[in-house]
C-alpha cells in the first residue's frame, strides 16, 4: 500500500485456550500490537485491534484429557483467565472475541462453503495415521516424531516448533501417537485439501508475495525458503469432534482444521465488535484498509502464506499488509513452558506487583525478540527497571515536580527574561536538541515497528532532560539567580508533558498518572513535537513517584518460585522415567512359535572369556572382541558399542552362540554371536554364567 491507508486492522495471534498468558506470549505478540495500535490511536488514526481465545483443536482437547475436563470446560476456563489478565496489564483491543461463538461458528463455515462451492478444495481419501488403542485419528498435535527437515525429535503432526516446518503427520519420522504413545497404522479416510501448490503458481499469489520485500528479514526467509520448496496440499477438515463441523454433506464426524478456522476467528471477532452491522465489511474488504497481524514466529506460515490463501481464493478480503513477527522469549536460561510451568505468568505478576504493569511493559519491550530470541531474567529485570526507569524517567520527573511543587507551590512559573550565561544556554540547547531528536527517531522507530528501539528513544529523551538538571543544577542555581531556574523549570516541566505523551505507546499506566501530576489529561501526540505544552501560571497537580526501586527480596522470591518448579520438574522427570522402567517391562516382546527339543539341541552354547575388546572404526555400534572359548580364541563382531565401554567388558564370562556359520560384517569375519538380554527400550545386559566357570563349558 503505497498511500496512506484509510484506516487499520491490527490482530494478535489468537491464544489456545488451554493454558494462562506468560511473558512470552505478550514479548511474542500482545506487547507490540498494543504498543503500535496506541501509537496509530495517539495519532489520530482509525483502528480496529482484534483479539480473542482459540478455542479449538488439539491442544484443548489434550488439556482437557489432562485435566479430566471436558474440552468446553477447559475454554470456559481459561478464555475468562486471558482476557481478564490481558485487560489488567493494559493490551487495549476493541475487542477480544472467542472461536466458540455462534458467529465465529457461523461464518467459518460460510467462508468454508464458498470456497468449497467454488471447487477450491481438492477432495481425496488418503492414508491418514490412526491410533488403534484410541480409536482415533492422529492429526495435528495428537501425533509427534522426528521433523524430516531439522531432526527435532519432538515435532508435532502440524508443524516443527524448532524450524519453523509446516508439516503432515506423514512428514513425521518414527510418529507416535500423543494419546497412547503407540505407533500408529495408516487408515483411509476423505478430507478437502487447499491445493497450496497450484494456488502457489497462481498470478494473484505471485503478486501477493512482493510484499514480503518491505517485511521483517525473519518472516520473509521463513516464506522464501518454503516457496523455494514448493508448497503440498494441506487438508483443511480433520477427523475430529471437537472443532466447527465441516457443513457439507458427508463429512460426519468432521471438523475444520484448526488453522483454518482459527484466522477466520479474526473477522467473526470484527463482526462481533461491529454488533451485526456491516461496518466490518471496510475493515476487511476495502483496499484502503491496512490489515497488519502481529504473531509469534511458530505461526508464520499459517499467517504469511495460508490464511492469505484463503482470502484470495475466497475473493471478497485484502490481504495482509505486514506481519510483524516475533522470534520467542526464553526465561532464565531455558525455554518457556506451559507443560513444565517454566514461565512467568501474567495473572501471577499482576498479583505480585500490583500496579506495576509499566516496569513489565517496559522491561519486555527492552528486550523484545523483534529480530532473534532473547532472555529474561529476573536480575536483569530489577537492573533495567532500577537503572533506567526510576534512576532516569522516574528520577527525572520527580526532581522536576517536587522542585516546581517547593518553588513555586505547583505553579508553572512566568520567564520575564531568558538567561545570558552560556553554560545555561549551551546546556539548554544541547537537551532541547536531543530531545527533538530521539522523540523523531522514536516516531520513525514506531512507523518501522521497531519497538525496542522506538522505546530506547524515548528513554534517551528521559536521559537528556536528566542531564539538563545534571549540568545546570537548578537547586544550586535558585540561591544565587532565581530568573535563570524559574526558565530551567519552565522547560523542564515542557519536558515532562512531552514525555507524558511519548510515554502513553509503551508506558500507558505512566502516561495516565503523569498527565494527572500534570494536570493536564488532555496532552495527545498531535502536539508531541510542540513548543509549549504547559502554560505559565498553569496549576499542576501533586507530585507522585511513578516507580519504585525492584528490591533484592521481591526478585528473590521470584528467583525461589523458579527454583522450586526447577526441581518439581527434575523430580517428576525421575519419576517418569522410573514408571516408564516398569511399564516397559510390561511391554515385552510376543513369545515366538513353539519349537522341539531338536531344534534347540541344534545350538551350541558355550562360556567364553573376553580376552581383548576394541572399537570397529566407522560403526557406532560394533565392538570386536577377542574370546577365549577354552578349545580355541575367536573373533565376534558384536551390536554392543552403546552400552559397554571395550575395556569393562575384557575379562567377562559371556555366553558364544559357537555353531552360528561365520559371516563377514564391515569387512571382519565374526566367528559366533554373544547372547545378551534386551528389550526394545535401550537397555542390553550380557548373559553369562552367574559364577567362575572353565571358558568352553556347554550352556543347555
Ligand atoms: O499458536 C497459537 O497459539 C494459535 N492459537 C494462534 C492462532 S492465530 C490465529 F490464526 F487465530
Ligand atoms: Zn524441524
Amino acid at each position: 500500500m503505497s498511500k496512506e491507508p484509510k484506516r487499520y486492522l491490527v490482530t494478535a495471534a489468537l491464544p489456545y485456550a488451554n493454558g494462562p498468558v506468560h511473558i512470552g506470549h505478550l514479548a511474542g505478540c500482545y506487547l507490540p500490537a498494543d504498543i503500535y495500535v496506541r501509537y496509530l490511536k495517539g495519532q489520530g488514526k482509525d483502528v480496529v485491534f482484534i483479539c480473542g481465545s482459540d478455542e479449538h483443536g488439539v491442544p484443548i482437547t489434550i488439556k482437557a484429557k489432562k485435566e479430566g475436563i471436558t474440552p468446553q470446560q477447559v475454554v470456559d476456563k481459561y478464555d475468562g483467565i486471558m482476557k481478564n489478565a490481558f485487560k489488567d496489564f493494559g493490551i487495549d483491543f476493541s475487542y477480544y472475541g472467542r472461536t466458540s461463538s455462534k458467529t465465529h461458528h457461523e461464518t467459518a463455515q460460510a467462508f468454508f462453503k464458498t470456497l468449497y462451492d467454488k471447487s477450491v478444495f481438492k477432495e481425496e481419501t488418503t492414508q491418514q495415521y490412526y491410533d488403534d488403542e484410541a480409536k482415533q485419528f492422529l492429526a495435528d498435535r495428537y501425533i509427534t516424531g522426528t521433523c524430516p527437515r531439522c531432526g527435532n525429535a519432538g515435532a508435532y503432526g502440524d508443524q516443527c516448533e524448532k524450524c519453523g516446518t509446516s508439516l503432515n503427520p506423514t512428514d513425521l519420522i518414527n510418529p507416535k501417537s500423543a494419546l497412547s504413545g503407540a505407533v500408529p497404522v495408516l487408515k483411509a479416510t476423505k478430507n478437502w485439501f487447499l491445493p497450496m501448490g497450484e494456488i502457489q503458481q497462481s498470478e494473484q499469489f505471485q503478486n501477493y508475495i512482493k510484499r514480503f520485500d518491505g517485511w521483517k528479514s525473519n518472516i520473509k526467509g521463513q516464506c522464501q525458503s518454503w516457496l523455494t520448496e514448493g508448497l503440498q496440499s494441506r487438508a483443511m477438515t480433520r477427523d475430529l469432534n471437537w472443532g466447527v463441523p465441516v457443513p457439507i454433506e458427508g463429512a460426519v464426524g468432521k471438523v475444520l482444521y484448526v488453522w483454518f478456522d482459527a484466522p477466520i476467528g479474526y473477522i467473526s471477532a470484527t463482526k462481533e465488535y461491529f454488533n451485526g452491522s456491516n461496518e466490518w465489511q471496510k475493515y476487511w474488504q476495502d483496499d484502503e484498509t491496512a490489515l497488519v497481524h502481529f504473531i509469534g514466529k511458530d505461526n508464520i506460515v499459517f499467517h504469511a502464506i495460508i490464511f492469505p490463501m484463503m482470502l484470495m481464493t475466497h475473493g471478497n478480503y485484502i490481504l495482509p499488509t505486514n506481519i510483524p513477527a516475533n522470534e520467542f522469549l526464553n526465561l532464565e536460561g531455558d525455554k518457556i513452558s506451559t507443560s513444565r510451568n517454566w514461565a512467568v505468568w501474567l495473572h501471577e505478576y499482576l498479583v505480585d506487583f500490583p500496579d506495576r504493569q509499566d516496569e513489565l511493559r517496559y522491561v519486555l519491550t527492552s528486550i523484545a525478540p523483534e529480530t532473534k530470541d532473547s532472555e529474561f531474567t529476573w536480575k536483569d529485570y530489577q537492573t533495567r527497571v532500577n537503572s533506567e526507569l526510576v534512576s532516569i524517567f522516574g528520577n527525572f520527573v520527580n526532581r522536576v515536580m517536587v522542585l516546581s511543587d517547593k518553588y513555586y507551590q505547583g505553579v508553572i512559573p512566568t520567564v520575564y527574561q531568558n538567561t545570558t550565561d552560556e553554560k545555561l544556554i549551551a546546556a539548554r540547547t544541547l537537551c532541547f536538541d536531543g530531545i527533538a531528536k530521539s522523540l523523531y527517531n522514536m516516531r520513525e522507530n514506531l512507523d518501522a515497528v521497531k519497538l525496542r528501539d522506538a522505546q530506547a528513544e524515548f528513554i534517551n529523551a528521559a536521559r537528556a532532560g536528566n542531564k539538563y538538571l545534571a549540568d545546570t543544577e537548578p537547586w544550586k542555581l535558585v540561591k544565587t539567580d532565581e530568573e535563570s531556574v524559574k526558565a530551567i523549570m519552565f522547560d523542564a516541566l515542557q519536558i515532562c508533558a512531552k514525555l507524558a505523551i511519548a510515554a502513553e505507546p509503551f508506558l500507558p499506566h505512566t502516561s495516565f498518572t503523569l498527565k494527572a501530576m500534570l494536570n493536564a489529561p488532555k496532552l495527545n501526540w498531535s502536539s508531541l513535537f510542540n513548543e509549549n505544552l504547559l502554560t505559565s501560571a498553569h496549576q499542576l497537580g501533586k507530585p507522585e513517584i511513578l516507580y519504585k526501586q525492584v528490591e533484592d527480596e521481591e526478585i528473590q522470591i521470584q528467583l525461589d518460585r523458579l527454583q522450586r518448579i526447577k526441581t518439581e520438574n527434575e523430580n517428576s522427570q525421575k519419576q517418569a522415567a522410573l514408571t516408564s522402567e516398569n511399564s516397559e517391562t510390561k511391554q515385552l516382546q510376543p513369545v515366538k512359535a513353539d519349537i522341539v527339543y531338536d531344534d534347540f539341541d541344534k545350538i551350541d552354547l558355550r562360556v567364553g572369556k573376553v580376552l581383548a575388546a576394541e572399537r570397529v572404526p566407522k560403526a557406532d555400534k560394533l565392538l570386536k572382541l577377542t574370546v577365549d572359548l577354552g578349545f580355541e580364541q575367536r573373533t565376534i563382531l558384536s551390536g554392543i558399542a552403546e552400552y559397554y565401554q571395550p575395556e569393562e567388558l575384557v575379562g567377562k564370562l559371556v555366553t558364544v552362540v559357537a555353531n552360528l556359520a561365520p559371516r563377514k560384517i564391515r569387512g571382519i569375519e565374526s566367528q559366533g554371536m554373544l547372547l545378551m538380554a534386551g528389550n526394545d527400550f535401550g537397555k542390553l545386559y550380557n548373559v553369562g554364567p552367574e559364577k567362575d566357570i572353565e571358558p568352553g563349558s556347554a550352556v543347555k
